[in-house]
C-alpha cells in the first residue's frame, strides 16, 4: 500500500488551515510536518503549537518529522499536540531506539530517519521495533532540493531485510520526490512518499497525487 504524505513545509503559511484542507480534499493519506530547530539542521520551521492548531482542522494521519537535537526533550509536547507518528533522527540523540520505544508506549507510531551519509546497517537489527523508517533522499533542512539517487540503495537494503524478517515495515522517502522521481523510490521498496514542492507549489494537487500513485503502481519492488 502506497501512502502519500504532503509536506507542509512547502505550503503557504499565511493560510495553513486552507492549505491542509486543500491536500486532504485532494486525497492525501498523511500530512508530513517538518520540525526544524536551526541546530540539527540549518533552518527553523515551527513548533508544537502549530501542530496543535492544525490538528483541530484535519483528520489526516500526522506524520511529524523531528529534525531537532535531543528530541527526547520535546516528544511529549508533540504527542500532546496530536502527532500520530513521530520520526526522530538516528543522528540526533544518544539512544534513538529507546526513544522509539517510549513513543510507542504512548500509542504513537515510531520511526527513525537516517541522513544521506548514515548507513542503513544501523537500523537493520531494530526493524521489528519500528513502525517505519525514513530514508532521507536529500540533506535535511530545506524543501525544493534534487533527490540524491544513491540514497535509494539504502531503501533497497531495508526492504530486502524487512522481507527476509517477515516484517510489513513502512519505508518513507523524503526529499526531491515528484511525479518524475517517485518511480525510483517505489521500485526500490519505499511505500510512504513525502512530497512538498511537487504537491503544494502547483494548483492541481489531486492530479499530481493521482499521477504519483499511477507511477508507483507501475514500478513496484521486485527484489
Ligand atoms: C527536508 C524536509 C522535507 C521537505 C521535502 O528537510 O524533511 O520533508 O519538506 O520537500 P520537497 O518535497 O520539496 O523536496
Ligand atoms: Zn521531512
Amino acid at each position: 500500500m502506497i501512502y502519500i504524505s504532503p509536506s507542509i513545509l512547502a505550503a503557504d503559511f499565511s493560510k495553513l488551515g486552507e492549505e491542509v484542507a486543500r491536500v486532504e480534499n485532494a486525497g492525501a493519506d498523511y500530512l508530513h510536518i517538518d520540525i526544524m530547530d536551526g541546530a540539527f539542521v540549518p533552518n527553523i520551521s515551527f513548533g508544537p503549537c502549530v501542530v496543535q492548531a492544525i490538528r483541530r482542522q484535519s483528520r489526516l494521519l500526522f506524520d511529524v518529522h523531528l529534525m531537532i537535537n535531543d528530541p527526547q526533550r520535546y516528544v511529549d509536547e508533540f504527542i500532546l499536540a496530536g502527532a500520530d507518528m513521530i520520526t526522530i533522527h538516528y543522528e540526533s540523540c544518544e539512544d534513538p531506539f529507546a526513544l522509539a520505544r517510549y513513543i510507542r508506549e504512548h500509542d504513537v507510531r515510531a520511526s527513525i530517519a537516517i541522513k544521506p551519509a548514515t548507513s542503513a546497517e544501523v537500523l537493520l537489527p531494530h526493524l521489528d521495533e519500528l513502525d517505519m523508517v525514513l530514508v532521507m533522499t536529500v540533506e535535511p533542512g530545506f524543501g525544493g532540493q534534487a533527490m540524491i539517487p544513491e540514497t535509494l540503495d539504502k531503501v533497497r537494503t531495508l526492504r530486502r531485510e524487512a522481507i527476509a524478517c517477515g516484517l510489513r515495515l513502512n519505508i518513507e522517502v523524503d526529499g526531491g520526490v515528484n511525479e518524475e522521481t517517485i518511480w525510483r523510490c517505489t521500485a526500490a521498496g519505499a511505500n510512504v512518499i513525502v512530497a512538498g514542492s511537487a504537491i503544494f507549489k502547483g494548483s492541481r494537487p489531486r492530479a499530481v497525487m493521482q499521477k504519483m500513485r499511477a507511477e508507483a503502481a507501475a514500478h513496484t519492488f521486485m527484489g
